[in-house]
């Protein structure tokens, strides 16, 4: 009898591993949020933006902190408020006295991953300096571009728009972010299990203690990365994700449907939470399972619609239930 080893393990098989850690590790300070976390995963591998989206104290923050703690990756925290200038975004030019010459002072965009806190505080005209760097990925001094990092993702938060005293983005640049994530509140079991860390002594502010260590790095993200670019569709599936933006354009409650650079999103998006749940090709249920969170943002409710009460999701949700899902 000859002997079988096992086959040898695919090259992008160590990345996914080192990825699926990032859960555990978050975990040691975030209790729950599963869902979050992974959509942020996928987005790093796509090299996508996200917009996290929730009412205060749902841990925005602390999650986005835990993640980049738990990753080898330079992470800058701009918190965003009324008297940012487009500047103290992007850098600005410094006088050294010195040398007689004005220098670039670079702003926290040059990072690999941005926590842009809270950036419906921010007037528009500081928020346009940020959207503007995140489609660019570039910094332009003097009609002098400087290249950002390799990654440079942008996490922004924001608190529902109802908010008083905040700016929401403008609506026609809110494509920019591949994902638009909604965190929710705990569940009463969570909750408990938050109150039990913190009466157990955890200090959100010192992740250290937590036991938070790098897991993953930008290495295991561009072997992801070129690994879920490879993933099989197949035409059936393909055509679903065409079929699925196209409905939103003709759906009575939508004024505006989602763009082709939604339904690229969304393939790309679907090719990645393929790839990180170990298959090497794209299901409807992985296309089903990422048309919220890429499209909800992308498309515009009719002001009746939103009269009675009708929201986004739900609308994505009757289009999911319409279109003929491919078998
Ligand atoms: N799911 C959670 N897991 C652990 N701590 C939490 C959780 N939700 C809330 N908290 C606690 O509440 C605090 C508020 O979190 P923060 O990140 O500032 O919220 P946000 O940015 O959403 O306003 C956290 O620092 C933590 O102490
Ligand atoms: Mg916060």
């Amino acid at each position: 009898m000859t002997e079988v080893s096992a086959p040898p393990a695919a090259p992008d098989a160590a990345a996914r591993a080192a990825l699926g850690r990032l859960r555990t590790e978050v975990g040691k300070a975030v209790i729950g949020q599963d869902a979050v976390v992974t959509g942020l995963v996928i987005a790093l591998l796509c090299r996508g933006h996200v917009l996290l989206e929730g009412v205060p104290g749902v841990a925005k923050t602390l999650l986005v902190r835990t993640l980049a703690a738990s990753l080898d990756l330079d992470m800058k925290r701009l918190q965003f408020t009324p008297d940012l200038m487009p500047g103290d975004v992007t850098g600005s030019l410094i006088f050294d006295a010195r040398t007689a010459a004005f220098e670039f002072r670079e702003g926290p965009v040059f990072t690999n991953l941005l926590l842009a806190d809270e950036i419906n505080r921010t007037p528009p005209k500081t928020q346009a300096s940020l959207l503007e760097v995140m489609e660019e990925r570039q910094v332009s001094v003097e009609g002098e571009p400087r290249r950002l990092p390799e990654p440079f993702v942008t996490i922004a938060t924001q608190n529902p728009v109802e908010y008083e005293g905040t700016y929401p983005l403008p609506e026609a640049q809110l494509d920019r972010f591949l994902l638009k994530i909604n965190v929710p509140l705990p569940s009463r079991d969570e909750e408990l299990g938050v109150l039990r860390a913190h009466h157990g002594g955890f200090d959100p502010r010192d992740l250290k203690a937590a036991g938070v260590t790098p897991v993953a790095g930008a290495a295991d993200l561009a072997a992801g990365r070129a690994a879920a670019q490879r993933v099989a569709v197949a035409d059936p599936v393909l055509t679903y994700v065409v079929d699925l933006c196209r409905a939103t354009r003709v759906s009575p409650s939508l004024e505006l449907g989602a763009s082709p650079r939604g339904a690229t999103a969304l393939l790309a998006a679907a090719k990645a939470w393929a790839w990180l749940t170990g298959r090497d090709y794209v299901t409807p249920d992985d296309v089903k399972a990422l048309a919220r969170p890429t499209l909800r943002h992308r498309v515009r409710l009719r002001p009746e619609a939103e009269l009675e009460g009708v929201t986004t999701d739900a609308v994505l949700d009757a289009v999911l239930a319409t279109v003929p899902t491919p078998r």
